[in-house]
């Protein structure tokens, strides 16, 4: 298993886990390209993973991190964390990275191991809300 730069050789592998992993809701993804942090985790040059970073539109911090997601068969090796420890070994020093997710998202616990910070929490009313995570060097 290897961790690559995300080019576009891999869209068509990403796009197909992507669907698998996320629901329609997410079509998003489709409407922004990625910045050249972006990995891919990849397996005999079939994609098992992925993280998406796209420029940041929140206040100054720089980096978002829009989808990460790694297919079933592979989850709980690590290697999210190594995707994510990829993108924090590349981004320049003192850069920041973000992500937002919902309240009862199953990742919590994995950005929390990886020093990300939750900074702040939006309620939608009776729903679980949304959370900001983030990190710095
Ligand atoms: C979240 C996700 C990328 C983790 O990938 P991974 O390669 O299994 O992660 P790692 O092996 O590096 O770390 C495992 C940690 O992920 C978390 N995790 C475990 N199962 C999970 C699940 N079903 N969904 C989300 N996170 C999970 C746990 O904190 C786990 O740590 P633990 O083993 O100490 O309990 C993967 O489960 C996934 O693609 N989930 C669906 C998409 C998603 O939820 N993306 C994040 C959106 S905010």
């Amino acid at each position: 298993m290897q961790v690559l730069p995300y080019n576009e050789i891999h869209m068509a592998g990403v796009k197909e886990i992507f669907t698998s992993i996320f629901d329609d809701s997410e079509t998003q993804y489709v409407d922004f390209q990625p910045t050249p942090f972006s990995q891919v985790l990849v397996d005999s040059g079939i994609v098992k993973g992925f993280i998406l970073i796209r420029n940041s539109t929140y206040v100054n911090f720089l980096h978002e991190i829009a989808y990460l997601g790694v297919s079933e068969e592979c989850r709980n090796q690590g290697y999210a964390t190594k995707l994510i420890n990829t993108v924090k070994e590349l981004i320049p020093m003192y850069d920041s990275l973000w992500l937002r997710c919902c309240g009862d998202s199953l990742a919590i616990p994995l950005y929390e191991k990886n020093g990300f910070r939750n900074i702040k929490f939006v309620s939608y009313g009776n729903e679980s809300g949304a959370l900001t995570f983030f990190w710095s060097s």
